[in-house]
């Protein structure tokens, strides 16, 4: 099945290539992504997963992530993207001299027809906050994201683990289980 990814991250397509096996995905090639101004990872999803069905026939997945801190309230969650020009730097700052260091990873996916049919998906990874970056793959804030289970950042553990451990491959697992459309 041939289906876009609204968005303009070659990461995320990376790893959701993976998880949807049969799934001939591309990055959807449009301009003008609406702004991620959504109070949830599910907002943002569908906005832009509807912003690219104005660009393509295909079924197009809409994502949206995010990371949430613990001793932050959850912050920044589904303004990851917009929280600091510096995420990682801004994060290891807040958490200074802060023993609760516990963090996850959530993803939301959208999967929509052009008839309008809708598909949803979520994935989450559970973690802590290294105390530096270690590690130079993956993207955001993988250098300082430790999973449970591993001594390792994501960005160490590196983007053969992330193609099937990540909230996004989980997300991709969890939509497959819930749709006909694979
Ligand atoms: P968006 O989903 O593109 O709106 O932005 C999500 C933001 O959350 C990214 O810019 C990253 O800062 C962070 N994020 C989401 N997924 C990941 C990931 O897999 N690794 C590291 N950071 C991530």
């Amino acid at each position: 099945m041939r289906a876009r990814l609204a968005s303009k991250n070659a990461n995320k397509l990376r790893e959701l290539r993976h998880a949807l096996p049969d799934w001939e995905l591309e990055l959807l090639d449009a301009d003008g992504y609406p702004p991620e101004e959504g109070e949830t990872y599910y907002d943002n999803a569908i906005a832009k997963a509807r912003f690219g069905r104005e660009h393509t026939s295909e079924w197009v997945l809409g994502e949206d992530s995010g990371i949430e801190v613990s001793a932050l309230g959850g912050r920044p969650g589904v303004e990851s993207a917009r929280w600091a020009d510096d995420g990682v730097a801004a994060l290891l700052d807040a958490l200074k001299g802060v023993e609760d260091r516990r963090a996850r990873y959530v993803c939301e996916l959208v999967a929509l027809s052009r008839d309008g049919e809708e598909r949803r998906g979520t994935g989450t990874v559970e973690g802590t906050i290294a105390l530096e970056p270690r590690g130079s793959e993956g993207f955001g804030y993988d250098p300082i994201f430790v999973p449970d289970e591993e001594s390792r950042t994501v960005a160490e553990l590196g983007n053969g683990w992330k193609r099937d451990h990540s909230h996004r491959a989980r997300a991709a697992r969890s939509l497959l289980r819930k749709s006909r459309i694979h």
